[in-house]
């Protein structure tokens, strides 16, 4: 008796078809199997050559043409150091989280590189789907593409509808379900950090949303951040209740209460605190047991993290500008009505900070909640408000 396989029907069912056609064919039998063979043969021979080809393709530098003897070096064995640091024209990959933050750990031990390396900003979009504001980043990385790269993290099933002429073609990562206040946002935030250090190119990692919006030129946020002895997250000691209040006294002794930080989670950060962050288990799984709702992670466990490991190395500022004066839980969201110069003013005349240990009026490069509404007034006047 046959194993019944589900609603599919019986196995004896799926088989019949096939044999009838071997019953009717049965007097040319040789002959066209050699046929049916032959064809296979270069079926496979030929999808084998152009798949090899086009990962060939890919594999290539991003600006240097594609030549005949270019295609032809890549079927030899490649082992110029150009082979280990050429930008992948593709950001996809098979490997799980595992093996990405394994491999995104690699970190060279010698300091000066050994070919001409333009250091570019990777802005890592966290998101549910949808950019709406997508125009006005594009505007604002227009004529930049070799200083900068995109990655964005979505909801798993969103299928984004970026045209290939966009910056944003083709930069969706394997992303999985993020939510608030769960180390689930932070797997996101390291699955985008960890795709980016693939490029060895990426050195200032800046994670944005969908409602995030440049507040200055490419020219002038590209050397804010690579004139800066320090990396930009918020990182503060806050007494009361939803600072020092959501420390769990379980996570000492690795974890004190005065180490304890808190900043929103959208920072930018180089290249060896990326790594930090993809590269920690230890704190990781501290956070993962001892900071759940009412503690939320993602508001805590990287500015913690990187306090403990490299203090030497943080601003403890973060260089997006947020409004909470209209109170409650969420801060607020700016529509088309909203956007006029004084938001603008108040925005960039918002005081001082300090940058490389002087005082500077120039504190955020980026602002946020922007909504989808704003992207028409914002489009119009970029270059009034912020100089692009
Ligand atoms: C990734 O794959 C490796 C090898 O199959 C496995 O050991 C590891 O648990 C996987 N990781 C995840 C997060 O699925
Ligand atoms: C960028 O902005 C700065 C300051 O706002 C301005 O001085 C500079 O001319 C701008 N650069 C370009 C290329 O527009
Ligand atoms: C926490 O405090 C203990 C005891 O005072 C000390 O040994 C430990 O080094 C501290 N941990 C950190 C991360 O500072
Ligand atoms: C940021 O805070 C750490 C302590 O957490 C401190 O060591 C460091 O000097 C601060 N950074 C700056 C630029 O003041």
């Amino acid at each position: 008796m046959m194993p019944r396989l589900g609603s599919f029907g019986s196995l004896e069912e799926c088989q019949v078809p096939p044999v009838r056609i071997i019953n009717q064919s049965n007097r040319h039998f040789p002959l066209r199997l050699l046929l049916l063979w032959l064809l296979l043969g270069a079926g496979i021979t030929f999808s084998f050559l152009s798949l090899y080809t086009s990962w060939c393709v890919t594999e290539q530098t991003v600006d240097v043409p594609i030549t005949q003897s270019k295609i032809q070096q890549c079927f030899q064995e490649s082992d110029n150091v150009h082979s280990w640091i050429r930008t992948r024209s593709s950001i996809l990959h098979e490997m799980n989280d595992t093996e990405l933050f394994w491999r995104a750990s690699f970190v060279p031990k010698i300091e000066k590189y050994p070919f001409d390396r333009t250091p570019k900003i990777a802005f890592m979009f966290l998101t549910r789907g949808p950019l709406p504001l997508a125009p006005l980043w594009e505007k604002f990385l227009k004529g930049k593409d070799k200083l900068y790269s995109i990655y964005i993290h979505s909801l798993p099933l969103y299928q984004p509808e970026f045209l290939p002429s966009s910056a944003f073609y083709g930069r969706q990562i394997r992303s999985q379900v993020a939510e608030w206040g769960t180390m689930s946002m932070c797997d996101a935030e390291r699955r985008l950090l960890a795709n980016a250090l693939l490029d060895i190119s990426n050195e200032w990692f800046i994670l944005l949303s969908e409602a995030c919006i440049p507040l200055q030129n490419f020219t002038t946020i590209y050397t804010y951040l690579s004139r800066s002895h320090f990396s930009f997250i918020g990182a503060y000691d806050e007494p009361g209740p939803y600072g020092r209040g959501r420390y769990n006294p379980r996570m000492r002794p690795e974890i004190n209460i005065t180490n304890w930080r808190k900043g929103s989670q959208w920072f930018e950060i180089d290249r060896e605190l990326a790594v930090n962050v993809v590269q920690d288990t230890f704190y990781y799984s501290k956070f993962e047991q001892f900071c759940r709702p009412d503690c939320y992670v993602d508001e805590h466990y990287f500015p913690t993290m990187l306090s403990i490991k490299s203090p030497h190395l943080l601003a403890n500022r973060t260089l997006t500008w947020v409004d909470w004066s209209r109170g409650g839980p969420h801060p607020a969201t700016f529509e088309e009505t909203d956007i006029t110069d004084e938001l603008f003013k108040t925005i960039l005349n918002g005081g001082t900070c300090m940058y490389n240990d002087q005082p500077t009026d120039l504190c955020f490069l980026f602002a946020r909640k922007f909504a989808p509404s704003a992207l028409d007034h914002l489009l119009q006047h970029s270059s009034k408000f912020f100089g692009f």
